[in-house]
């Protein structure tokens, strides 16, 4: 008889994940375990009971009665009780924040796997629901936080008028914190992030944000690379830190959290009070307490024109993609539990054993500490949205390169004035530091104009005026005329910009609307 696996519907308004897909069942099968799967258990994740069975689970009404229970969210007290005595139960359980859980679970002489207890060693990555959920959630915290914000991430420059990009402060580069950089900065955010670990800032800095530091030098690093909680000094220094970054910055995203304690409150009421209004704080840590003094969690609450998001359903809001992760790694973690038609829970292993909160009802002593391996966490998302990095050459090197050229442009010349006509060496090096020249007059213009392009085609435009005035002389000859053509040419190229974008302006314009028939827009 194979072992089956129960895998009940979530009770918990709101959450519409679910702990097996038909992707984990048909590899499960192959493990030799069966799985029973409540009728509509997929539905919020867009899962039909037709392809769980087409994957060759069986539907049920009874999941709870089967010798192994897959689970999301921690099981109510109710649920708890339904529990087959003697089952295995795998599942978030979070026994600080559900008094009376592991009492309930006791009584049914449970074994308890509790998945945020999973370690964060490199072994175990594959099995880290936390940290798949985190990385999933700082994603949407940012969607979120765009929606919800009213305006560009990106700089826009367009004929109505510029908008710089929107500035982002992220609090807490753990998993869920880098995912939010890498989100933030791929919509075009200026983005910052703060974090007490020092391993924190490469991280940041290699997601293209600005890392920000307190003037207060502590150590944020705990036991094996975990973070600690800092001392008041510290958050004080964190709280004026942020009161002055508050002042610039369009939204706040907070991860901040040290496992196993309350969210360390990190923008109180003043610091809310430097925002501007309509601007967005994404209170991640929302469940833990939050790390805003005025989130309520699950809630989008507005002070002084400033959006509080609490939501605690973040991973959940992706339900499809968070239930195909979160199965992905339940089926991970099955493979620690032996094969087909038993479960072996392993007292040595090292993954299984942190996470076991009962053995047959009993409650172990606690592990061995072990050092575990700090991982760092990986921003999956700047794997995609990273650009290849640039080969940025010293100064060193430069001037080499440029001393290369130099030498190899002369030697050209050189060689070149033994056959060529006498003029041409005279001509030749005249052209050559007119390039030179022109080049940088060109990239040093500013864009002040109305685009960059603009900028750079009229500079360009100005040098032929100032080349062909030089040519146009007393007499009527070629070079005269030619000369007398580019001036016409440019100054009409550097009129014609500015009037098409002055008629392209004046469309934007509410109190003197153009005419319909303005015509297309200047190409530049
Ligand atoms: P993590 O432990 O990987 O990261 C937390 C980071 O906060 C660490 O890098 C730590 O150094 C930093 N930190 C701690 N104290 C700090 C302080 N005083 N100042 C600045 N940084 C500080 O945690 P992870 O996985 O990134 O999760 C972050 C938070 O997001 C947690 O609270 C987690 O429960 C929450 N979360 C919320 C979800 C939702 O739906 N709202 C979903 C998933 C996670």
């Amino acid at each position: 008889m194979p072992v089956i696996i129960g895998v009940p519907k979530e009770t918990l308004p709101g959450e519409k994940r679910v702990a097996a897909t038909p992707e984990t069942i048909k590899k499960l099968k192959e493990r030799g375990l069966a799985v029973h799967v409540q009728r509509g258990a997929g539905q919020g994740a867009g899962i039909t009971d037709e392809a769980y069975v087409a994957a060759g689970a069986e539907l049920t009404d009874t999941p709870w009665a089967n010798d192994v229970v897959f689970k999301v969210r921690p099981p109510t007290l109710a649920e708890a009780g339904l529990l087959k005595e003697g089952a295995l139960l795998v599942s978030m359980v979070q026994a600080e924040r559900n008094p009376g859980l592991v009492d309930a679970l006791k009584a049914r002489k449970a074994t308890v796997l509790a998945l945020e207890k999973v370690p964060r060693i490199t072994r175990a990555q594959k099995m880290d629901v936390l940290s798949s959920m985190a990385n999933l959630s700082g994603y949407r915290a940012v969607i979120e936080a765009a929606t919800h914000y009213q305006g560009f991430f990106s700089p826009q420059i367009t004929a109505a008028g510029a908008s710089p990009p929107a500035k982002v402060l992220i609090i807490g580069a753990g998993v869920a914190g880098l995912a939010a950089v890498g989100a933030a900065r791929a919509l075009g955010a200026d983005v910052r992030g703060f974090d007490t670990r020092a391993a924190a800032r490469e991280q940041v800095e290699s997601l293209g944000a600005r890392f920000l530091e307190v003037k207060l030098q502590e150590s944020g690093e705990g036991q094996g690379g975990y973070a600690k909680v800092m001392s008041p000094e510290f958050i004080a220094a964190e709280m004026a830190l942020f009161r002055e970054q508050a002042r610039e910055v369009d939204v706040i995203i907070t991860t901040a959290l040290v496992p196993g304690t309350k969210a360390p409150i990190l923008v109180p009421r003043d610091v809310v009070d430097c925002l501007k209004p309509g601007s967005v704080i994404v209170d991640m840590a929302a469940e833990q307490g939050g790390n805003c003094e005025l989130t309520k969690p699950g809630e989008n609450f507005v002070y002084n024109g400033v959006q509080i998001l609490g939501f605690t359903d973040l991973a959940s809001r992706m339900a499809a993609t968070a239930s195909r992760f979160f199965s992905m790694n339940l089926w991970h973690l099955a493979g620690e539990l032996g094969k087909g038609d038993a479960v072996t829970i392993d007292l040595e292993n090292d993954v299984v054993r942190p996470a076991l909160v009962l053995h047959h009802g009993e409650v172990l002593p606690p592990p061995q500490p072990k050092e575990p391996t700090p991982v760092a966490p990986k921003p999956v998302a700047a794997a995609i949205i990273k650009p290849p990095p640039k080969a940025v050459a010293s100064p060193a090197e430069r001037a080499a390169r440029s001393t290369v050229g130099g030498i190899a442009v002369v030697a050209l010349l050189s060689l070149l004035g033994r056959f060529a006509p006498p003029e041409f060496l005279q001509h030749s090096t005249v052209f050559v530091l007119a390039c030179f020249i022109g080049w940088q007059v060109i990239w040093s213009v500013s864009p002040a104009l109305h685009t960059p392009l603009m900028s750079v085609t009229n500079a360009i435009s100005g040098i032929i005026i100032v080349g062909g005035m030089l040519q146009v002389g007393g007499t009527l000859d070629m070079a005269s005329i030619l000369g007398a053509l580019a001036v016409l040419f440019a100054a009409i190229n550097i009129a014609g910009g500015f009037l098409v974008t002055q008629r392209m302006l004046k469309m934007f314009r509410r109190d003197d609307p153009a005419p319909a028939s303005t015509g297309g827009g200047h190409g530049r």
